[in-house]
């Protein structure tokens, strides 16, 4: 177990050794530790352990916290699953603490095992509370699925958590508390973190000084590295999700000299990926290939397939959020690119490129290879409901332009009962041309550029250029496909965006030496105008509903019958992902504006809140979300850890469009009592839903489909690029990804996404001066 602990870290290791944690010594009490500041919050995380010779179980460890920091957490597993995450506060002078678990992104509760000593400098003062410990019983613990182990002899990436919203009860140590609002991680060379077994049981009694670092001193190391000359290239894509790979595709098939740059590793088997269930052992199943896996993405104990540095859900990895995402896929209507929401007008023949994409990549509402649907009882009670309400069903992706009153089947791009979407079509493709390069495990810190001119990206890879740097030729073109988050974050880094962003990359130690000169620095409102479909979950019962023990044993223990149904033909309830409906309405809102509810409807539920027994076998979710005409807008941007963040999150910064959605809800729950047997539970029947809405946890709003951070449009005063993608002010820098969407599509986005690429492709390839 600690050795898979260590393997699925390490993709981590190269960006978080840019915040690696090191040994100080604490003033207050002599003991050194190894551990981190957090350059935001200013709060420090630090661990000292017995020698390793020892076995020993436990750890001294602090939290020395600013006193606005009203909870902090910390974890020296570095996941918030499955791991011993260890959170403090400050009650009046005394410091309240609790050692507590998870097995889902939801509140943690106490964890039995650990034992926790305050030691005598843990304290309160005007300016900080700081929490000083000994840890006993905490560098092992068992899990639903083995035994888990710090890597106390090796390499780890410790987290954080911190919060500025106090916890509800701050007397009592398990008292519940909201979300973290922010969290990171730090590298932290374990092997070090160690004393003498004198000094270490001093200080876990109690006693003070006589620390000092005990790893070998630090070695001046001069990489000699082998002279690497690299290759230019016609076109530099960045970033291997929907919109990378269509762009890679299109260049390649059009003879370009490309190479596509993906910071993560593999994922589906077909692509070199190995994670998979014990259950599909031999049979080269990953996680990513089975599309009942879905739900497992959000309750893994080491999921590496999440971006470490963007603080919202992001796929870091072959094919980006395709590759971990539900797959929803929606043919995109009329609206998605007219003018009315926000499209440069040369945008709205986009039927021609969504042909395109059809061809390659067809979609299908049967995703089982036999024709069969399996689990629908959740969809047909949803119909049940909404059929009272003049609802009508269609096959949803046949009727693009149809979304009033509508309900169908859920859509997807899975081929064979298995994932398919753009790694499995396009991806394919691209690779097997000469003319293409994919190098993953390359992260781009930012574009290099002589004023408008970008001459390469400066890579983490020495191996693929000197110093990382890889070139395009004199007319070669460099495209950013780093998703909503990465392409703003690999704009700033290039002294492109709002002066207050590039100002944090320039008083970064390593990122200001790559920044131009602050007169080549390009004003654009990167990270603006961002949006989100704000989405609420509803949770029933019915009789009818299998819940699918809540896709809890999908991936250790599913029902015989289903996977070995899906070994045997991938067919069956394990090949497709959740969902089994999905509806849409239009309203018409206060300000006259109309904006489009959708719903997507599933066997079991994140989270149920009721003052009441039920029966959890029988529960199903209807999330309803907030899509195209939404108003609200948000911002994005960095911290000073280069973390890539909403500063501003987009969610009913617009009260007309919280109005709108309480309206839907309303709308949904009205006819309950037409279908027998259903029950609302979350809410449950002391909540009305104005109340359950206003009080809905912020952060649970997100949808994970931001688009806007680098918007098309026709000026630079309100645009980052221009009609052909290219980023306003510069010669030759594109952006292809959902960033440059400017308002919400109608459905999940990434079928918008993947027609948006194929027609900027073209469009790219169309425009004059490139190679
Ligand atoms: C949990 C979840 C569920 C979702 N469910 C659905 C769904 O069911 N249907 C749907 O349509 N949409 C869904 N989405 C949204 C959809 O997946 C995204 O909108 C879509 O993937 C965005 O595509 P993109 O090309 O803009 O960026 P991404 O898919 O984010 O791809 C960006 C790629 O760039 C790489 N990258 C980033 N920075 C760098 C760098 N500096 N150097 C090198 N590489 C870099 C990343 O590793 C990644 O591979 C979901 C998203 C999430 C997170
Ligand atoms: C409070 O404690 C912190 C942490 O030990 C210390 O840095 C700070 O100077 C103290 N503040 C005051 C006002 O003594
Ligand atoms: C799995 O893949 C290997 C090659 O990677 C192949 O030899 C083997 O036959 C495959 N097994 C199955 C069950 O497809
Ligand atoms: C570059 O960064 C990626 C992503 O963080 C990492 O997996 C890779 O190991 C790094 N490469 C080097 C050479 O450090
Ligand atoms: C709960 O639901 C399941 C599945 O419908 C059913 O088998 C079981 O009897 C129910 N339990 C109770 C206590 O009603
Ligand atoms: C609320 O729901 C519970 C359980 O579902 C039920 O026992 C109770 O009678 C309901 N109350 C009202 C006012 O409907
Ligand atoms: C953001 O959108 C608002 C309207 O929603 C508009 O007034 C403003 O100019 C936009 N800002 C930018 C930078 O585009």
């Amino acid at each position: 177990m600690l050795l898979r602990l260590a393997i699925s870290i390490l993709p981590f290791v190269g960006s978080a050794l840019a915040q690696a944690g090191a040994a100080y010594t604490d003033p207050d009490n002599g003991i050194t530790f190894w551990g981190f500041t957090d350059p935001v919050h200013h709060v420090t995380y630090g661990y000292i352990f017995p020698p390793l010779a020892d076995n020993s179980q436990e750890f001294i460890g602090e939290i020395v916290a600013p006193i606005e920091t009203k909870w902090a957490g910390a974890t020296p597993g570095g996941a918030m699953l499955h791991n011993l995450l260890l959170v403090a506060w400050p009650n009046g002078n005394s410091i309240v603490r609790s050692a507590r678990y998870a097995t889902d992104y939801v509140q943690p509760t106490a964890m039995s095992g650990p034992v926790l000593t305050d030691l005598p400098t843990t304290k309160v003062n005007s300016t900080h509370w700081k929490w000083v410990y000994r840890c006993q019983n905490c560098v092992s613990w068992s899990t639903a699925t083995g035994t888990q182990t710090l890597p106390i002899d090796s390499f780890g990436v410790p987290a954080w958590a911190w919060s500025n919203v106090g916890v509800d009860t701050p007397s009592n140590p398990q008292s519940t508390f909201l979300e973290h609002t922010d969290f990171g991680f730090f590298g932290l060379d374990f092997s070090q973190a160690h004393v003498s077994t004198a000094l270490y049981n001093n200080w876990a009694a109690g006693g003070t000084g006589g620390g000092t670092p005990t790893g070998p001193p630090t070695t001046t190391t001069t990489t000699t590295q082998p002279p690497v000359s690299a290759t230019p290239y016609d076109y530099i894509v960045v970033g291997a999700g929907p919109g990378g790979i269509i762009a890679a595709d299109r260049l390649s098939e059009a003879g370009k000299k490309v190479i596509l740059l993906e910071r993560g590793g593999p994922a589906t088997w077909e692509t070199g990926g190995t994670y998979g269930p014990t259950w599909a052992k031999g049979y080269n199943l990953t996680k990513f290939d089975v599309p009942g896996l879905f739900e497992t993405m959000f309750s893994d104990s080491n999921p590496f397939w999440w971006c470490k540095d963007v603080n919202v859900f992001a796929g870091c990895l072959l094919g980006g959020g395709t590759t971990i995402n539900g797959a929803l896929y929606w043919i995109p209507p009329y609206s998605d690119f007219a003018t009315t929401t926000g499209w440069p007008s040369s945008w709205g023949n986009h039927q021609p490129y969504t042909d395109k994409m059809k061809s390659r990549l067809p979609s299908t509402d049967a995703p089982s290879p036999d024709g069969k649907r399996y689990l629908e009882q959740s969809g047909d009670i949803a119909a049940k409901l909404l059929d009272v309400q003049g609802y009508r069903r269609l096959t949803i992706n046949d009727n693009p332009d149809q979304k009033d009153h509508v309900y169908g089947y859920s859509s997807f791009d899975f081929i064979g009962g298995k994932r398919g979407g753009p790694v499995a079509t396009y991806f394919k493709t691209a690779k097997a041309r000469q003319n293409f390069a994919y190098r993953q495990y390359a992260y781009v810190l930012n574009v290099v550029r002589n004023g408008a001119q970008i001459t390469g990206v400066k890579t983490n890879d020495s191996s693929l250029g000197p110093d990382g740097f890889i070139p395009v030729t004199s007319k070669g073109r460099v495209i950013l496909s780093a998703g909503s988050f990465g392409s703003p974050r690999i704009l700033f880094r290039s002294g492109i965006g709002p002066t207050d962003m590039i100002t944090i990359v320039k008083n970064d130690a390593t990122a200001s030496p790559n920044l131009p000169p602050q007169a080549q620095w390009i004003n654009l409102p990167v990270g603006y105008n961002v949006s989100d479909n704000p989405s609420i979950n509803l949770v029933f019962t019915h009789p009818s509903i299998d819940a699918y023990e809540n896709w809890a044993q999908v991936w250790t223990s599913p029902r015989a019958a289903d996977s070995a149904q899906y070994l045997k033909s991938h067919s069956g309830v394990l090949s497709a992902s959740s969902p089994r409906l999905n509806f849409w309405r239009a309203y018409s809102g206060t300000d006259g504006k109309t904006r489009w509810m959708q719903g997507t409807v599933r066997p079991g539920a994140a989270s149920v809140t009721t003052a009441y027994p039920y029966n959890a076998s029988q529960i199903f979710t209807i999330t309803v979300y907030l899509s195209t005409g939404i108003t609200s807008r948000g911002r994005i941007g960095i911290d000073a850890a280069m973390t890539a963040r909403p500063l501003i999150t987009p969610w009913f910064t617009d009260p007309v469009d919280k109005g709108v959605l309480i309206q839907g809800i309303n709308d949904i729950v009205a006819n309950i009592k037409s279908v027998p047997g259903l029950t609302l539970i979350t809410p449950d029947n002391k909540t009305s839903v104005i109340d359950y809405v206003n009080n809905y946890d912020p952060g649970s709003l997100n949808s994970n489909h931001w688009v806007g951070s680098n918007t098309i449009g026709t000026s630079s005063a309100k645009a980052v690029v221009d009609e052909n993608t290219k980023v306003f002010n510069t010669n030759n820098l594109f952006i292809v990804d959902a960033s440059i969407i400017p308002q919400m599509p109608m459905g999940n986005p990434h079928g918008t996404i993947m027609s948006m690429a194929e027609q900027a492709v073209t469009k790219i390839l169309a425009l004059a001066g490139g190679p």
